[in-house]
């Protein structure tokens, strides 16, 4: 039963999802989670389908114009999942292939109650005096800027206006829980998609030599995803080349590597929705210059102590106020800060900002920016990258390396990619063997 490019995923995951959702759903409340639409370009062009990470995760189905309903009237014994398909029919098959019918959607998601999303309006207006609260879900991740209407707003539009004397209820703050909280199946699949990008990188360091254009690299990548059923870059790719390894989100990657100047690789590939997101830092030529592995030291060296500061219980600021710390003390040994700029320094403007000018960490999965309540302490099973850099204007390269860690209950966390070269003689000695 292949949905996807991906291999299928154990419903157990999805069935494990929903009651944890439900657990935390006050009875009599109804909860909806919709697919995301397919956004258009113009004339007939749609840009490629990107299923709603919600509904997903609740689900495991991967088809646009679906409706998942959760329904708790009493306590846990009185629940009900039910989900909405778009009919199949003979034109769709014989434009778009095969759609999910009831078996396949029940082999996916576990979900036994599936209808034709045409009978929605009809079961809803069925439950619908069985409950008090209807949970709404949106967006509401803490950098979301969303400007289009989403197929989510609309449907929560639609509900509001057709039941308004019920109490409208947010579900994303369940979901920015249980979703930072990673199952071990989720945790395969993350690794697995990190495994695919090491194949990507194992592959470019084959590849560059003084004189290769930074989308030949982007390309190397696409093909080695691609062959290893990735769908995509899990985020668009940055591969800059020199002063470009200054500029955080350099995605043109149309400039052509010179000899002396290091690339800046910031690439993951997504797999069955799951990102991966890494950052090496590479010599075009093969070989750093004694200024660049100087600067790498130092922030490899940030990147180790950072990871190990990744502990339950720990709050994210303060990891971020230590990370600081470490940081200012490599900017001093490198010679960039001296001690009259940290004498000078203030707690909203600590001096190594002038450098390391982005945060440290961030949760990881189904997005690659994930949802995760960043004022909570951190847990166990968080998934988080460890992404310090420095960026030298002056010098004309900057420096990131970024791993993707587990949170261990004791102990450091686990690398996911801790086989993804990294140290300087590694990186050497394999671009090397060309
Ligand atoms: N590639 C995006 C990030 O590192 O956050
Ligand atoms: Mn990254
Ligand atoms: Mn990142």
């Amino acid at each position: 039963l292949l949905h996807m490019k991906y291999f299928p995923i154990d419903k157990s995951l999805f069935v494990s999802n929903r009651n944890n959702f439900l657990d935390r759903m006050t009875s009599k409340s109804v909860a909806f989670f919709n697919s995301n639409d397919l956004y258009p370009v113009s004339a007939d062009t749609t840009l490629p389908f990107e299923q709603h990470r919600d509904i997903f995760y609740l689900s495991g189905i991967n088809q646009e114009e679906s409706v998942l309903l959760l329904l708790k009237k009493g306590n846990n014994n009185e629940i009900q999942e039910i989900l909405f398909l778009k009919k199949p029919n003979e034109i769709l098959t014989h434009w778009e292939g095969e759609k999910l019918d009831k078996e396949k959607a029940y082999l996916i998601s576990g979900i036994k109650t599936v209808y034709w999303l045409e009978d929605l309006e009809k079961v809803t207006d069925q439950i619908i005096s069985s409950v008090e609260n209807i949970y709404l879900n949106s967006n509401e991740h803490y950098r979301a800027k969303v400007v289009v209407e989403t197929r989510e707003a609309r449907f929560n539009k639609w509900i509001q206006k057709k039941y308004p004397t019920k109490n409208n209820k947010r579900s994303n703050p369940i979901l920015q829980q249980l979703r930072a909280v990673k199952d071990p199946i989720e945790i395969e699949l993350i690794k697995k998609a990190c495994m695919i990008t090491e194949k990507g990188f194992r592959r470019v360091l084959d590849f560059v030599k003084p004189g290769v254009w930074e989308y030949e690299i982007e390309a190397e990548f696409s093909h080695e995803f691609l062959k290893n059923r990735s769908r995509k870059f899990a985020y668009q790719p940055i591969i800059a080349s020199g002063n470009n390894s200054n500029i955080l989100h350099y995605i043109e990657n149309n400039k052509q590597c010179k000899e002396g100047d290091i690339i800046l690789i910031d690439v993951g590939a997504e797999y069955a929705n799951y990102s991966s997101d890494m950052t090496r830092t590479i010599p075009v030529s093969g070989r750093y210059t004694q200024r660049q592995k100087q600067v790498y030291s130092s922030v490899l060296h940030v990147k180790r102590e950072a990871t190990n500061l990744l502990k339950p219980g720990v709050l994210w600021k303060d990891h971020h106020t230590e990370v600081g710390k470490i940081m200012t003390f490599e900017l001093l040994k490198l010679g960039l800060l001296d001690r009259s700029d940290v004498q000078n320094q203030t707690k909203l403007n600590p001096a190594f900002k002038k450098y390391f000018t982005h945060g440290t960490s961030h949760h990881l999965g189904l997005d690659t920016h994930d949802y995760g309540d960043v004022t909570l302490p951190i847990q166990a099973n968080n998934v988080f990258t460890v992404e310090p850099g420095i960026y030298i204007k002056e010098e004309g390269f900057g420096i990131r390396l970024e791993d993707d860690v587990i949170v261990q209950k004791s102990g450091n966390p686990i690398n996911l990619m801790k086989s993804i070269p990294i140290e300087i003689e590694e990186i050497e000695s394999l671009m090397d063997l060309k």
